[in-house]
C-alpha cells in the first residue's frame, strides 16, 4: 500500500517545493480550502481502483493506454461542444488502437481538472515590453493581462468546473454516445496521398467490419458497446487544491481483486479486522490519475511528498534531466511495495534524444525491480517557436518519438504500454504537417490554445492510424 509514515494530505508543507504559488490573501485560501474539504468526492475510491487494475494490466502488456486532451484547460471550455468533440476523438482514436494493439485499450482524459501550469518563468513580457505576472492556469489567475493576479476564489471555481465538466461527461456516457451501433464519422477527406488514404480506408472498414460481426453474433449482449470507460486525469500541480481534495476513505469491498500483488498480510478483506489504516487510505478525489510534472519531481521536494501517500494511480514525468538515480529513487519513494502498475513513468525526451536515454533508464528501472506502465508523451520535448516565434510542434517530430519509443521498448523485450497526447476536437492550427499539411505560415489562423500547441482532431486520428499501423506490422512512413 503507499507510505504512509508520517505522511499526512498536508506534509507536504513542510518540504521545499518547486512552482510555488505565493498568495497575498491567506484567509481567503483559508477560506477556499475548507470549503473543498467539504465538497463530495469528484470521484470515487471503487473507479480508483478499478483504473489500477487496468494499469495493472496494461503494465504487463495486456492492454493499451490513451491518455490525452488539452495542454491547459480553461474553466470556458466546460461547454457541451468542447467536451463532445474530445470524447468522440478519444473514443475513435481508441477504437483504431484497440485494432492496431489487438488489446483493450485504457482511456484517460486530460479534462475536468487540467488547470494548473507550471511555467518557465513566473513573469511574461507583453509585446509593449512591459512585463505583467504569467498565466499559470484557470485554477490560479485568468489568461487576460488584466486578470494575471492570483485569485483564491478560482480554487472553488475550478472545483465546480470539474464536476460540471464530469457530470456531462458521465451523463453523456451513460447516454450512448460511445454507443457503437452508432456509424461513426471518420471524416479523412482530407488526406490526399493515395497510398495513406488506403491505409486508414483500410483500418476504418477493420474496424467497422469487426463491429458489424460483433453485433450479428449477438457478442454485445453484455452491453460492452454501448458504452465505455473514460477516467479523468489532470497535473497533481497545486497542492493546495490536491490536498484539499483527499479524503480518506474506506477501502471497497472488492479492491483485491484489482489488485493482485500487494502484500499478503494486507490482503485479507475481514470487516472486523481492529487495523483500521488496512481498511482505509488516502484517496484524491478529485480525479482518478494525477501526474507529477517534469518541473516538480525532485525526489526530497513537496510534490514527491504528497504523491507518496495517496492510492490513486500515478504518473511521473521522465526527460533529459531525469537522472538513472532519481527515477530509481522516485519509483522507490512513491511505490514502496512494488505494486504493478500504480505508477506510470510518462517519458519526453525529444526526438533527437530519445534513442540516446530512453534504452538506460528501461535498463534502470527493470532491475529496480518495479513493473511500471511506460507511456511516450512525445509532445514535451518537440516543442519548437516559428521564425515568427510562435510555439508549435511538427507532427512528423511527434511520431518519430513515438515510433522511435515503440522500437526501442520492442528491440529490449519491454513494452510501451501507451501515448501521452496533447490534443483538441476542435479545428485548430497549432502543430504543423500531418495530412492536414500544414505550414508554419498557416498556424495564424486559429492558433487558440493558452499554453503548449495542440494535435487538432484530424493530426491525432492520423497519430492513431500511424501507431496502429506499426504495431500491426512493426513499420509506418509518417507524414510530416
Ligand atoms: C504538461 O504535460 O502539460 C507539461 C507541462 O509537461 P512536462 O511536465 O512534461 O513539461
Ligand atoms: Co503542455
Amino acid at each position: 500500500m503507499a507510505a504512509t509514515n508520517d505522511w499526512t494530505p498536508t506534509s507536504w508543507r513542510s518540504k521545499p517545493i518547486k512552482q510555488e504559488v505565493v498568495y497575498d490573501d491567506q484567509l481567503a485560501v483559508n477560506k477556499a480550502v475548507t470549503k473543498l474539504t467539504n465538497l463530495p468526492p469528484l470521484v470515487t475510491a471503487h473507479e480508483i481502483w478499478k483504473l489500477r487494475a487496468s494499469l495493472r494490466d496494461v503494465a504487463l502488456g495486456k492492454s493499451f493506454l490513451l491518455q490525452g486532451g488539452d495542454c491547459a484547460e480553461l474553466f470556458s471550455y466546460c461547454n457541451a461542444g468542447s467536451i463532445d468533440s474530445k470524447t468522440k476523438l478519444l473514443l475513435q482514436m481508441s477504437l483504431v488502437l484497440v485494432y492496431g494493439a489487438n488489446k483493450p485499450v485504457v482511456r484517460i482524459a486530460r479534462m475536468a481538472g487540467q488547470y494548473a501550469k507550471p511555467r518557465s518563468s513566473p513573469m511574461e513580457t507583453q509585446p509593449d515590453g512591459t512585463k505583467i505576472p504569467s498565466f499559470r492556469g484557470d485554477i490560479l489567475n485568468g489568461f487576460p493581462a488584466e486578470e494575471r493576479a492570483i485569485d483564491p476564489g478560482r480554487l472553488v471555481e475550478a472545483y465546480f468546473h470539474s464536476a460540471a465538466t464530469l457530470n456531462y461527461l458521465r451523463a453523456q456516457l451513460a447516454s450512448g454516445v460511445a454507443d457503437l451501433h452508432n456509424p461513426l464519422d471518420w471524416n479523412l477527406g482530407h488526406v490526399s496521398d493515395p497510398d495513406l488514404a488506403e491505409r486508414y480506408h483500410k483500418i476504418v472498414d477493420s474496424i467497422a467490419e469487426s463491429l458489424r460481426f460483433m453485433r450479428t453474433i449477438g457478442a454485445d449482449t453484455a452491453g460492452q458497446l454501448q458504452t465505455v470507460d473514460l477516467y479523468t486525469s489532470h497535473e497533481g500541480l497545486l497542492l493546495e487544491y490536491e490536498s484539499a481534495m483527499t479524503r480518506k476513505l474506506r477501502h471497497p469491498n472488492n479492491k483485491f481483486s484489482a489488485c493482485a500483488g500487494v502484500p499478503a498480510e494486507t490482503r485479507s478483506n475481514n470487516s472486523d479486522s481492529e487495523d483500521e489504516e488496512d481498511e482505509s487510505g488516502h484517496y484524491n478525489t478529485s480525479a482518478h490519475f494525477l501526474w507529477v510534472g517534469d518541473r516538480t519531481r525532485q525526489p526530497d521536494h513537496a510534490h514527491i511528498e504528497y504523491f507518496r501517500g495517496i492510492i490513486n494511480p500515478i504518473g511521473i514525468k521522465v526527460g533529459p534531466t531525469t537522472s538513472v538515480s532519481d527515477l530509481c529513487e522516485l519509483l522507490d519513494v512513491v511505490n514502496p511495495d512494488k505494486e504493478i502498475g500504480k505508477v506510470t513513468l510518462i517519458t519526453r525526451y525529444g526526438q533527437d534524444k530519445v534513442a540516446d536515454l530512453l534504452p538506460t533508464h528501461i535498463k534502470a528501472v527493470r532491475e529496480s525491480g518495479h513493473i511500471v506502465v511506460w507511456q511516450c508523451d512525445p509532445m514535451h520535448g518537440n516543442t519548437r517557436s516559428t521564425a515568427t516565434g510562435i510555439k508549435t510542434r511538427s507532427f512528423g517530430a511527434v511520431f518519430n518519438e513515438l515510433e522511435a519509443s515503440l522500437r526501442i521498448h520492442r528491440a529490449l523485450g519491454s513494452v510501451l504500454g501507451g501515448v501521452h497526447l496533447e490534443l483538441t476536437g476542435d479545428d485548430v492550427t497549432e502543430c504543423t504537417g500531418g495530412s492536414v499539411g500544414l505550414e508554419d505560415e498557416d498556424l495564424g489562423s486559429r492558433y487558440e490554445t493558452f499554453c503548449d500547441p495542440r494535435l487538432n482532431e484530424k493530426q491525432a486520428l492520423e497519430l492513431a492510424f500511424l501507431i496502429a499501423g506499426f504495431q500491426r506490422k512493426g513499420r509506418a512512413s509518417v507524414a510530416v
